[in-house]
């Protein structure tokens, strides 16, 4: 496996949010295929522990707006999360789809030669357990890849416990805002990139990481207009659900 570094950056410019952002249902793999068929070959995706320690792709920590199951993922086993429909609430074409294990996804992805952004989402209290369990399956699964995936979250603890479990997988710290300290903690964490919101990102801040070693991602933008001003800053990767509008480089 290689060792991510700003000179040696695998990751392609564009990366689908959640599969194929609002096409689908998310967090699916039907939504990574068909971001897929869209030209997409890096996808980001939200991976969370269900109460029985299985890291399964979902966004929210409760089951309702996702499946047709009610209550909190961390009060489920996965067995029980397995059987819900993850595709209805979105559209008929997808009834019956399932919530992903990461490792199925893992799967999928080396399969079709595809990149990894995980997206460590922890059920709330579960931070570091969830970081080192992510770290440790994303080891496991991408052994034999050469590329790793990026892992990233807005949990400052559950990325200290994937560095502490696996020190040379990649990470970028998600910041919805940008106040003096973002360098700093970037650092503290040993991250590769800053992956910023789009709403708080500028040029200057694109430079100053790029100064400062880092490489830059942003999420989510879904105009292209706004998307080519990103990458005429020196933006290094686009988060984005337009994967229908927005095409990849
Ligand atoms: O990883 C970028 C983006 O997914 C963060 O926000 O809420 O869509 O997971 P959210
Ligand atoms: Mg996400």
């Amino acid at each position: 496996m290689i060792s991510v570094s700003f000179d040696d950056w695998p990751y392609p410019t564009h990366i689908a949010h959640r599969g194929a952002g609002k096409l689908a249902p998310e967090n699916t793999l039907a939504a990574i295929r068909l971001g897929a068929s869209h030209a997409y070959s890096m996808f980001e995706f939200d991976v969370k522990l269900s109460g029985d320690g299985v890291l399964l792709l979902m966004h929210d920590a409760t089951l309702e707006r996702t499946t047709d199951g009610c209550g909190r993922v961390a009060g489920h086993s996965f067995a029980q999360i397995a059987q819900l429909d993850a595709g209805s609430w979105h559209s008929a074409a997808y009834a019956g789809e399932s919530v992903p294990t990461l490792a199925q996804v893992a799967r999928w992805l080396i399969a079709n030669r595809a990149l990894a952004n995980i997206e460590i989402k922890p059920c709330p209290g579960r931070e570091a357990e969830t970081g080192a369990a992510v770290a440790l399956e994303a080891l496991h699964c991408w052994r034999e890849a050469s590329v790793p995936p990026l892992l990233s979250s807005f949990s400052e603890p559950a990325l200290r416990a994937a560095r502490q479990a696996a020190p040379d997988l990649p990470r970028a710290l998600l910041l919805a805002e940008l106040h003096d300290d973002w360098l700093a903690r970037c650092r503290a964490l040993d991250c590769v990139a800053l992956d910023a919101s789009a709403r708080v990102l500028n040029e200057a801040v694109i430079d100053a990481a790029h100064r400062a070693g880092l490489r830059v991602l942003t999420y989510t933008v879904n105009d292209a207009r706004q998307a080519r001003r990103l990458f005429g800053w020196g933006l290094d990767g686009l988060i984005t659900d337009a994967v229908d509008a927005i095409r990849p480089a």
